[in-house]
């Protein structure tokens, strides 16, 4: 960098491209004839038919040249392998939490926690729901009340911590149910099915204060905790010298401990783990992991995705990637907002969220309006976006009543370290085209429902 003022410094992405890996360029005909075979569901499309997958940013990451070093050095021992003590001493050094349970991706973390904490009719407030989250909480018996702040909830609200707690929600669930009813409270950084939105370290530090003397423990979904640790350095006052090293470290300081879907910020295509501080829960999970992962010193995983873990794990805290990473989304939901596609705002860590209720306001939510756009995006241009709406809210497990979430959108996932910025561009002349074309979108009817997280396999039929 020289001294010069006034003049333009671009960033770029902090690597170079050591290998690459081939995509299937298709027809419009062809990807009308996949979508309806795959029941206008994106997930039921087959990877080799797709060009740009923006799916999901979930083990979809590219690894490092020493991440695939890492891979090499495996020690495929049945107890007690090399690779385990890396990628604990890993958690302990960039995280601070004293014991780790690795577990095969983050759900299996999640079952291992809900199991240990939750008691049949306990209360598990969150700031918001994940799916896989509240399923094991509520398959552990547990009911869970969202206490987000209410903007999260907007998608056009431009609140900078729109992850953060209502506290005052909080204090009605304690007042109602009693603390002993709350064995913790389940905190995401960042907010995933807000639109990647972080939660401010004013708030969690708040949270903190209110609820350590009630006895409520907080565990946290630190599956992108590096990210919102970037918000934080950009937005948050007092942070802004700060590392998003030692800023991921105090976030967990606040807390318990986590579960990690180390698939996304860890950058690994597999693996997760459970994080305890306290030695009894630890002492519990490892009775669990023997059941539902494997031995404690490898939790379902072969020890060179431990190794690429604990390596994922040191470069997820570089500022460098960090700048790089989340520049990347804010390049393309910038081309988005110039084109005047309404998207959820601020532009938030992982992807693009495009507000369907804006995008078409003439189908109702019975319509299935996100999921019929994410197969109109598909047919475009060959890019695959997810459904985060009414399909992947659900039913009530008590009533079967369908969820009606405020918040019906497409999400634009980018995976880390994957695309160019020239993939950027296509994506955003593919939505443009598509909604300068959206009032001929009719919308979907469900013609197959799965009993659990109905979007993975759900099917679909046009309206005619
Ligand atoms: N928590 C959050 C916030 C997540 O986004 C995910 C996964 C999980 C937990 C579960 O982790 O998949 O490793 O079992 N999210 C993916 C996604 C699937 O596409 O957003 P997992």
């Amino acid at each position: 960098m020289n001294n010069y003022k006034n003049v333009k410094h671009s960033w770029a992405e902090p690597f170079k491209i050591k290998m690459v890996e081939l995509l299937k360029m298709t027809t419009p005909a062809h990807r009308k004839r996949a979508i309806v075979l795959a029941g206008f569901n994106t997930f039921l499309l087959r990877s080799e038919d797709v060009y740009i997958d923006l799916l999901t940013d979930s083990g979809t990451s590219a690894m490092s040249d020493r991440q695939w070093a890492g891979i090499m050095l495996g020690d495929e021992a049945y107890a007690g392998s090399a690779n385990f003590y890396h990628l604990e001493k890993a958690v302990q050094e960039v995280y601070g939490y004293r014991f780790v349970v690795p577990t095969h991706q983050g759900r299996g973390a999640e079952n291992i926690l809900s199991k240990i904490l939750i008691q049949p009719g306990d209360i598990i407030p969150g700031n918001m729901y994940f799916t896989t989250t509240r399923l094991h909480q509520e398959l552990a018996g547990g009911i869970f009340h969202d206490i987000i702040i209410d903007e999260a909830h907007d998608a056009a609200n431009l609140h900078p911590f729109k992850g953060n707690v209502d506290l005052g929600k909080l204090d009605t669930l304690v007042k109602k149910h009693g603390a002993s009813k709350i064995p913790y409270v389940c905190i995401a950084v960042t907010v995933n099915m807000a639109g990647g939105q972080p939660i401010s370290l004013e708030n969690l530090k708040a949270l903190r204060a209110y609820t350590q003397p009630l006895g409520i423990k907080i565990m946290l979904d630190m599956t992108r905790i590096a990210e919102n640790a970037y918000f934080i350095q950009q937005r948050e006052p007092g942070y802004g010298k700060r590392s998003i090293k030692s800023i991921v470290h105090e976030i967990c300081s606040y807390t318990d401990g986590a579960t990690m879907s180390a698939k996304k910020d860890a950058l690994v295509n597999i693996g997760g783990f459970l994080a305890l501080n306290d030695s009894r829960d630890y002492e519990e999970a490892g009775n669990l992991v023997v059941v539902y992962e494997g031995l404690h010193t490898y939790g379902g995983l072969a020890g060179r995705d431990m190794e690429a873990m604990a390596i994922g794990i040191y470069e997820s805290v570089s500022d460098d990637h960090m700048k790089a990473r989340i520049g990347q989304v804010l390049y393309l939901g910038e081309q988005m907002k110039q084109n005047g596609i309404p998207i959820t705002e601020p532009i938030g860590g992982h992807g693009i969220f495009i507000d369907a209720k804006r995008f078409l306001p003439h189908l109702s939510q019975d319509l299935f309006p996100s999921q019929a756009l994410a197969a109109e995006l598909y047919i475009d241009s060959g890019i695959r976006t997810m459904e985060r709406g009414i399909v992947s809210a659900g039913r009530n497990t008590q009533t079967g009543e369908n969820y009606y979430p405020k918040l019906e959108l497409v999400r634009l996932t980018i995976p880390r370290r994957v695309y160019t910025q020239a993939h950027m561009d296509v994506i955003a002349e593919s939505v443009f085209n598509v909604y300068q074309n959206r009032k001929r979108i009719k919308g979907l009817k469900m013609v197959y429902e799965p009993k659990y997280l109905r979007f993975f396999q759900a099917r679909f039929d046009k309206i005619k």
